[in-house]
């Protein structure tokens, strides 16, 4: 079969990574009879730099001509300083808006060959770690109006507004719902309920929707309380579905204990077919372009395309468990290495899973 990728390399990192999971792609085009067909688009602060915008018209257009996106990293130091209105990040902001990916599939989950890179002690992840964070991705107060910034009375103001109508919660319970369903069915919706009236909203419409799910397990923790069970007792959870900013800072958390933030891929969904995949880490400025990065959340990024996208289960699995041979086999990247495995680079990196395809 013949499918096409839209590449959005980014900035820092991002090219490197992308690189390699290209080219794993392409080894499994060969091994299973695929051709895999790639464009390239600017985004970030690569898009700034070129054409003064971080999300150009055509990079949209590209997107939506293809099966499916891969997506780097994008920021940078060398724009913090630049019209927050075209930060780099604005130009992933506005790729998820202008997809309408609005939801966020991000699993966090312990390698087994990497178990002692996790940050908790031992007896907390005994029964390891393995929880799905579903975000909503083009809605609250990341995209809410009124926003800005403003003089009252010669004071200056910033503000923000936390908004879902009932129908962008809806969508989002339904992908957590199905998701647990594929899962151990164990849901559990993350809101502030005690305090926001969104959260509000948002609880009355996630158990409305559950009376579709009678075979998944709902639960409810606010979010305060979600980000200590996380750290406490994270075997508890299966599924967490939550909005925008929850999700940003809960994923993070997810990801960050696990300890291997560089392993993790993520995919981001609409209600058509195009999805967009990339890893959780960011662009790591510091270590790019010294052939460091750790390739593997984007080739895991892969995966999740191949098994969503495409339906190739097949395919994905075979890029999951060359990952995992090769982590056997004792080779590691800088930000997962530990006394007695072998160091190696992105492109080695990559090479070696190319050879286990
Ligand atoms: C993420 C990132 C982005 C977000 C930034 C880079 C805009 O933190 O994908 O989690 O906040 O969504
Ligand atoms: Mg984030």
């Amino acid at each position: 079969m013949q499918f096409s990728l839209c590449l959005l390399p980014g900035d820092g990192i991002g090219p490197e990574i992308v690189e390699q999971a290209v080219l794993v792609l392409h080894a499994v085009g060969k091994k299973y009879g695929h051709t895999f067909t790639t464009t390239s688009a600017l985004i970030g602060g690569a898009a700034i730099d070129a054409e003064g915008v971080p999300l150009p018209d055509a990079t949209v257009a590209a997107c939506k001509e293809a099966d499916a996106v891969l997506l780097g990293a994008v920021g940078g130091p060398k724009w913090d300083t630049i019209d927050p209105a075209i930060r780099p990040e604005k130009g992933l902001l506005g790729i998820r808006k202008a997809l309408g990916l609005f939801a966020n599939l991000r699993p966090a989950k312990l390698f087994p060959q990497l178990k002692n890179a996790c940050r908790l002690h031992p007896d907390v992840v005994r029964d390891g770690l393995d929880v799905l964070v579903v975000r909503e991705l083009t809605g609250g107060a990341y995209f809410g109006e009124p926003r800005g910034q403003e003089v009252r009375n010669g004071e200056r103001f910033g503000f923000n507004t936390m908004v879902y109508s009932e129908s962008e919660i809806r969508r989002i319970a339904k992908i957590g719902f199905e998701t647990a369903q594929k899962r151990n069915k164990r849901l559990c919706s993350v809101d502030k309920a005690n305090v926001l009236d969104v959260s509000q909203l948002w609880r009355e419409i996630v158990i409305d929707e559950s009376k579709n799910y009678p075979d998944v397990e709902l639960s409810h923790l606010y979010v305060d309380n979600a980000a200590m069970q996380l750290v406490q007792n994270p075997g508890q959870f299966d599924v967490i579905v939550t909005e925008n900013l929850f999700g940003d800072i809960l994923s993070d958390e997810a990801a960050v204990i696990t300890g291997s933030i560089g392993m993790l891929p993520s995919s981001s969904m609409g209600d058509g077919t195009l999805a967009l995949y990339e890893p959780i880490h960011g662009s790591a400025p510091d270590i790019a372009d010294q052939d460091k990065a750790n390739p593997l959340a984007t080739i895991l990024s892969i995966a999740m395309m191949l098994r969503f996208s495409f339906a190739l289960e097949e395919e994905a699995a075979a890029v999951e468990n060359a990952v995992s041979a090769v982590l056997d086999a004792g080779y590691r990247t800088g930000d997962i290495m530990e006394s007695g495995k072998t160091l190696i680079g992105c492109r080695e990196m990559g090479q070696k899973v190319v050879e286990q395809i």
